[in-house]
């Protein structure tokens, strides 16, 4: 029995060194853990147990039969993050670069199912030079296996990719598919075609950092949600995140433990400016309004003209939404609508309750807009809202105008909820531009266009840049005073704990995509 032992542990042995002492210090001189490090980092001590360490490939093609590593360049398992389930697949580079094929596929399908069925969220730590090129169709067969199964547990279970080296290619399609991305700076990069390719083909030059970095993809595409300086930063990423979410969609977002103080909050009734046009800054309004450091900030350099994130109220998990007056006045875009839109169609699918700060002029009007379809964009965004069925609470703090004052979680796409500070400014357009339409007769033909322009302006402005309108007609629930925003919102959604809402009988909606 020794001797059988002794050849297991020897098993065991040969696949934790994965490709080799070499290539594993090659992996740490650029910077890089190994795929098994990142799963000690990632789970709760002594947690992970390991599924497929024995696979290898089966291909015998170009040299492959003389080559076999044992876990086919994968590392897959479960395992604990503060002590809740989570599966995980960690791609080894040191093994063919990590590179992706018909055994290495299936390991990672098969964690993924398991997922599925004992609801549990899945982690992928990407790292990995594509598809096996020895292994040819098999592992694009490979790859589409996984994009079915992602799109599978979509709504399911919480997805969760983290990239931590390459990513090109097809490849990009099943972190794209999940919920969200993290990107490590200066060591990961993702595109679809690489630098080389898109030389030949459009004749500009650039790197792999400036074509698909971190960087590119935090402030330009908006691929990648977060991005961190190094993979130890990123896993605790990791962990933070998934603490604001239920294990599945069955389940209700987790809370943590919280005792009821003084909730009034004096420094919210000073920051909106006196001049209505100033901007100030959103996120003042987050922190002072959720619990204490709890705010994290999804998408935080893209779209900056809104603001989106999860943080606890009275220690139970929320989605925040909110336009960013700071920046170009927190009007809404192309982008914008898009990146609001994804967050609050992950926080339905997952139970988070959705709390929205309004402050928006309307949507930004122009050719590049339009032709660029911020018709199709901006209905995402108001699609989004009227079928998500969680609670859903608004607190109007200035501007509220057209379009936008419908699309921000009005009360009559379906929130539950609608407060308005004094300073709530609830209409069809601003005063200036609305006394130059309706008066644009008594305008021109005053003996001082100018001065009746402004008293005109001053009339209109008068009449409905103010909440009571709104109110009068029950669209706005209350008028609060912004110090009293906390108690009132941990009050409203205590009150909707229990909503059950449904949407009608259908396949599925046809969201404008
Ligand atoms: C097999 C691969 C591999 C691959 C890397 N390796 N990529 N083996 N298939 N796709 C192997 C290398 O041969 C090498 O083996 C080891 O991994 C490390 O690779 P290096 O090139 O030495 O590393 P580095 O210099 O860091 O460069 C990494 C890299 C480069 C940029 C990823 O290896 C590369 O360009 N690889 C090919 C990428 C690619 O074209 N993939 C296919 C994309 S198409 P040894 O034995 O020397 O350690 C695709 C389609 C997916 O993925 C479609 C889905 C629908």
């Amino acid at each position: 029995m020794e001797e059988k032992f002794n050849q297991l542990d020897a098993k065991i042995e040969e696949a934790k060194l994965g490709g080799g002492e070499k290539r594993i210090e090659s992996q740490h001189s650029k910077g890089k853990l190994t795929a098994r490090e990142r799963i000690h980092f990632l789970l709760d001590e002594g947690s992970f147990q390991e599924m497929g360490m024995l696979v290898s490939h089966r291909s015998t093609n170009f040299g492959l039969d003389k080559t076999k590593f044992l876990g086919d360049g994968v590392v897959t398992g479960y395992g604990n993050i503060n002590g809740r389930l989570v599966y995980v697949f960690s791609q080894d580079f040191t093994v063919l670069g990590g590179s992706l094929a018909e055994a290495h596929a299936e390991k990672i399908c098969k964690v993924m199912d398991m997922a599925m069925k004992n609801g549990a969220p899945v982690i992928g730590l990407n790292d990995s030079g594509g598809a096996r090129i020895q292994e040819g169709v098999v592992s694009l067969g490979g790859y589409a296996d996984i994009f079915y199964k992602n799109t599978q547990a979509s709504g399911v279970v919480p997805q969760l990719s983290a990239i931590m080296g390459p990513c090109a290619g097809g490849a990009v399609y099943s972190p794209a598919l999940t919920d969200f991305i993290m990107m490590v700076e200066n060591t990961s990069y993702m595109f679809v075609t690489g630098p080389n390719v898109v030389k030949t083909v459009t004749h500009e030059e650039v790197s792999s950092e400036d074509l698909g970095g971190a960087s590119a993809h935090s402030t330009k595409s908006g691929v990648t949600h977060l991005t961190y300086e190094n993979e130890i930063e990123c896993i605790n990423g990791l962990k933070d995140m998934l603490s604001y979410m239920p294990q599945n969609c069955e389940e209700d977002a987790p809370s943590v433990p919280y005792e009821m103080g003084d909730e009034n909050r004096d420094g919210l009734n000073t920051i909106i400016p006196d001049n209505p046009n100033q901007p100030y800054d959103i996120k003042e309004v987050i922190e002072q309004t959720v619990d204490t450091d709890s705010f994290y900030e999804i998408h935080k350099d893209y779209a900056e003209n809104i603001v989106v994130g999860f943080a606890r109220l009275a220690g139970k998990s929320i989605g925040v939404v909110a336009n960013q007056p700071a920046f170009l006045a927190g009007v809404l875009d192309i982008k914008s609508s898009q990146k609001g839109a994804r967050f609050v169609r992950f926080c339905d699918s997952f139970n988070i309750p959705l709390l929205v700060l309004e402050d928006v002029p309307g949507f930004l009007p122009g050719t590049d807009q339009e032709w660029n379809a911020i018709i199709t964009n901006g209905a995402k965004l108001l699609y989004a809202f009227c079928e998500a069925t969680v609670p859903r609470i608004t607190v109007i703090t200035r501007k509220a105008y057209g379009g936008a004052y419908d699309v921000m979680n009005s009360k009559h796409i379906g929130a539950d909820m609608n407060f308005a500070w004094p300073s709530a400014e609830i209409a069809v357009m601003g005063a200036k531009g609305a006394a130059e339409i309706i008066f644009k007769k008594e305008i021109k033909e005053a003996s001082n266009p100018e001065e009746k322009w402004k008293e005109k302006e001053a009339e209109y402005a008068e009449m409905f840049a103010n909440p009571y309108n709104a109110a009068a007609r029950g669209y706005v629930d209350a008028v609060i005073k912004p110090a009293e925003t906390r108690e009132k919102l941990i009050a409203a959604f205590k009150m909707l704990e229990n909503k059950v809402d449904t949407l009608p009988k259908k396949k599925h909606g046809n969201i404008p995509l």
